[in-house]
């Protein structure tokens, strides 16, 4: 697969165009970033971890029917993935309480929600990706009553297989983020499933292996990201 020119640069991956009119190489960086970019960073090796853990979620996911933009690892850096327009939208599922749900309601870390909650936030970090409700969306055009059904159906579905996934592994899976794109018509899975996505906590220990640990400065930032890649990968 050729590697054409680059088409987007975020605040972790870049995608590059292909020969293939459908596909893009999505390229894995190690730059961290927290609280919408006023904390940034370098998480060494975490390009590689990022691309192992996303490459093994998607390809377990796809085994168990969820459609997404994932096609193959290409090398330690990089997948290729379908071409898709991303629904420019954040979708977030809660199954204990942490992060920005702590701060909004003054909740205790670690609650456990009575069922999980599901936050749609607004893609546009001019404005801070704003936390909005279904309506917002659908009154703005960001997608229509059948792509946000599908999203939220495909949303609860994907936390169901990465709870057990996790759990498999000795993780608890606190809470994650997913962003959705068009694909011929239909909704697919995109982005990435990593330890920037979402919140592990160690079963028994409690232990953050995530991006918590960058954004809180809780050190071992690196190891984190490579005691996870060990586990998903093993
Ligand atoms: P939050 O508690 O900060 O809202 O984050 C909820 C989950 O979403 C957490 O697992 C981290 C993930 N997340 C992202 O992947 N990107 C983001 O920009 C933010 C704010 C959160
Ligand atoms: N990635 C986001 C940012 O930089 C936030 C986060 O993951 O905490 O802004």
């Amino acid at each position: 697969m050729k590697k054409g020119k680059q088409i987007y640069e975020g605040k972790a991956k870049i995608l590059y165009e292909t020969d293939a009119p459908d596909l893009l190489i999505q390229y894995f960086k190690d730059d961290a970033t927290a609280f919408n970019a006023q904390k940034k960073g370098t998480i060494q090796e975490k390009g590689i971890f990022n691309n192992s853990i996303s490459s093994r979620i998607f390809e377990y996911l796809e085994s168990q029917g969820i459609r997404t933009h994932y096609e193959k690892k290409l090398n330690d850096r990089e997948m290729l993935v379908k071409r898709v327009e991303i629904v420019p939208i954040e979708v977030i599922i809660r199954n204990v309480a942490a992060g920005s749900l702590c701060k909004l309601l003054a909740l205790a870390e670690g609650l456990k929600l009575k069922t999980p909650i599901l936050d749609f936030c607004y893609k546009k970090d001019e404005l801070g990706d704003p936390l909005v409700s279904e309506y917002h969306v659908l009154a703005l055009g960001w997608a229509t009553a059948q792509e946000i059904a599908t999203i939220k159906d495909y949303t609860f579905k994907v936390n169901d297989l990465m709870k057990k996934f996790f759990l498999a592994i000795n993780l608890d899976l606190i809470d994650f983020k997913l962003e959705f794109g068009r694909y011929k018509g239909q909704i697919i899975l995109a982005d990435e499933i990593s330890p920037d996505t979402c919140r592990l906590w160690e079963v028994g220990t409690g232990k953050k292996l995530d991006k918590d640990r960058f954004r809180k400065d809780l050190g071992d930032v690196e190891e984190a990201y490579k005691e996870v890649f060990s586990r998903v990968t093993k």
